[in-house]
Parts: structure tokens; C-alpha cells; sequence
């Protein structure tokens, strides 16, 4: 009995301390992993595939690129107005709330409104997207077509 007392206590200290350590590590980066689970609510209207435009436009080389300014997509003035550069703290704001941070533009998606989702699919973004690092986006180089 006392041992087993012992244990649960024992038990209680570790799982309490690497819960809030492993929580902190996450939250410094975010996880492209579980980010790739999120963007599959993404992917009706996205791809991170270069110039391939569906309802919305290609996230490739979204990171730190001005928003509304991917070729060859037919964006809303208030996107193109909106005079947004992308870098993980406005797409957080964004994702959260499209419609509060850009009025009036066209992406229908209610928001991620968990921190750490936002966190994850933005890390995936920056994985994925070609984006050398957050504001320095290096140039695609564009295709002949
Ligand atoms: C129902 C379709 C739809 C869904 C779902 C959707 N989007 Fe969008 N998204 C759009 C459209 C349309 C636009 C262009 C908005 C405009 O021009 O006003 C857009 C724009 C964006 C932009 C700005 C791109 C740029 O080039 O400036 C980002 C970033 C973005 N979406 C990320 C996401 C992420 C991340 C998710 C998933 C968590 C998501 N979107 C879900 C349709 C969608």
C-alpha cells in the first residue's frame, strides 16, 4: 500500500514535469508533422505545389512573401490592398480570423482558432512552401510556361 503510494506520487511529478516541458518545446516551433495533419483542411482550396492554383492560391512560397501576389491568381482588391507581408505572426492572425484581419476578402474559412494549430500549419508552410526562412524568401525561379 505505502509503496504503491509511493508510486502514484512518484508518477504524478514526471508526468506533471514533462507534459509542461514538452508543451513549451512545441510551442517554440511548432511542428510541420502535426502542421501537415491541419492543412488537410486546407487542401480543397491549397496547394504548396508552385503555381497550382485551386479555389485559392498555391501557399508555395507563401512565407514571407507580400500578400495577394502569387501568379496567376485572380485575388480580391482587399487582398491585394490589404498591403499584408505573410511571416508567421500575420498568418497566425490571419488563420485565427480571416475575415477580421483582411475585411473583405474571399478565403471562406471560419479559422484555426487553437494556438497550436496555427503554430503547426504555419511550421508545415514554412517547411513546404520553399521558403529559405521567414522574410527571406529566396525567388522561384519561374517555370517556361
Ligand atoms: C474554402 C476554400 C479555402 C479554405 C478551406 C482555405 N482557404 Fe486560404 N484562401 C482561399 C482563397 C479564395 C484565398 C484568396 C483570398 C482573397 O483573394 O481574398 C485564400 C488565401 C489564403 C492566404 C493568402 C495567400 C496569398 O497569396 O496572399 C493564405 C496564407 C491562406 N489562404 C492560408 C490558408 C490555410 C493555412 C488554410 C487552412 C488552415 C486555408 N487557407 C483554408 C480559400 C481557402
Amino acid at each position: 500500500m505505502k509503496i504503491q503510494g509511493l508510486l502514484a506520487a512518484a508518477l504524478l511529478v514526471v508526468s506533471g514535469a514533462g507534459g509542461a516541458g514538452a508543451q513549451e518545446q512545441a510551442g517554440a516551433a511548432g511542428s510541420a508533422e502535426e502542421g501537415a495533419k491541419v492543412f488537410n483542411r486546407c487542401k480543397a482550396c491549397h496547394t504548396v505545389e508552385a503555381g497550382k492554383h485551386r479555389v485559392g492560391p498555391s501557399l508555395h512560397g507563401v512565407m514571407g512573401r507580400k500578400a495577394g501576389a502569387a501568379q496567376g491568381f485572380n485575388y480580391s482588391d482587399a487582398m491585394k490592398k490589404s498591403d499584408v507581408t505573410w511571416s508567421p505572426e500575420t498568418l497566425s492572425k490571419y488563420l485565427e480570423d480571416p475575415k477580421a484581419f483582411i475585411p473583405g476578402n474571399k478565403m471562406i474559412f471560419a479559422g484555426l482558432k487553437k494556438e497550436d494549430e496555427r503554430r503547426d500549419v504555419i511550421a508545415y508552410l514554412e517547411k513546404e512552401g520553399g521558403a529559405a526562412a521567414a522574410g527571406q524568401k529566396a525567388e522561384v525561379p519561374k517555370s517556361s510556361k
